[in-house]
């Protein structure tokens, strides 16, 4: 009997596949752990918060998940991040760039300093940059690969956000369309999830939100789990045309 589409998307999807997560310990990226664990991936968790990352991986077995203290400005890190789980596990299927900060959440562009701007600009745009790059010459010689860029609404629209954050996660779509043109042809896809605002710690620290506080769409509320379902869809080969 031929499966239907909803048979298949019940399905473990992610199934001998290897990712790497940055920003893993918390938010949209512990939630997309936890997706892909439950879709059959197996998982490296990369970040610098090594308690929350290390208890992560004892909640999803050692089997499944194993922690790398990788600071994403920090080129080396990236790069041993990636060896790291290609040693490990064989090869790279998916990178989810993730790791990302806001900065100092009141402050205007007139308040601002270009040390806190540059530091936005190191974790969320040239983490990314360093995430796309060493895990693209990792996936190289199979020719596949999905790599995922956790882009925002602030990627598309001036809000209430600070400049900062504003700038690194417009110029994260220039990269990811940047990506996808040069690494297509050798059938690596690069693409962007692009959230609206929920509560995860960097949004209630940022702007005093409150668990309870979520963007709705016609009274459902966003959660961490709902950007991970995204990113599975974006991960899997079920978005091999996308
Ligand atoms: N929460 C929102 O409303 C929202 C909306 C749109 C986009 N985003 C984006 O989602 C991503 C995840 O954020 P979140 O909301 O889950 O917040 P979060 O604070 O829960 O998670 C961010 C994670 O990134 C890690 N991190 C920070 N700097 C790092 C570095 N230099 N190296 C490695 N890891 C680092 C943190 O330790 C943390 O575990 C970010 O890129 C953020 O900009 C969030």
């Amino acid at each position: 009997m031929q499966s239907s589409p909803l048979l298949f998307s019940a399905a473990k999807r992610l199934e001998g596949k290897v990712a790497l997560i940055t920003g893993a310990a918390s938010g949209i990226g512990e939630a997309t752990a936890k997706l892909f664990a439950r879709h059959g991936a197996r998982i490296v968790i990369a970040d610098v918060q090594d308690d929350k990352g290390h208890a992560l991986c004892s909640a999803l077995g050692p089997s499944v998940a194993s922690y790398v203290h990788c600071d994403v400005t920090n080129e080396s890190d990236v790069q041993q991040a990636v060896d790291a789980t290609v040693s490990h596990h064989g090869k790279l299927d998916v990178m989810f760039n993730n790791a990302g900060i806001i900065g100092e959440p009141c402050l205007r562009l007139l308040e601002s300093e270009k040390s806190d701007f540059e530091h936005v600009v190191a974790t969320n745009l040239v983490g990314s940059y360093l995430g796309t790059k060493h895990a693209a010459r990792a996936m190289l010689p199979a020719r596949r690969g999905s790599i995922v860029i956790t882009a925002s609404v602030a990627s598309v629209i001036a809000s209430i956000t600070p400049v900062a954050y504003t700038c690194s996660k417009h110029a994260v779509l220039g990269l990811m369309k940047s990506a996808a043109l040069e690494l297509g042809q050798f059938g690596i896809r690069v693409n962007c999830v692009s959230p609206y605002a929920l509560p995860t710690p960097l949004a209630m620290k940022a702007f005093g939100m409150g668990e309870e506080e979520h963007a709705t769409l016609k009274g459902v509320r966003l959660k961490a789990e709902d950007v991970a379902e995204a990113v599975v869809y974006l991960a899997s080969d079920e978005s091999r045309y996308v």
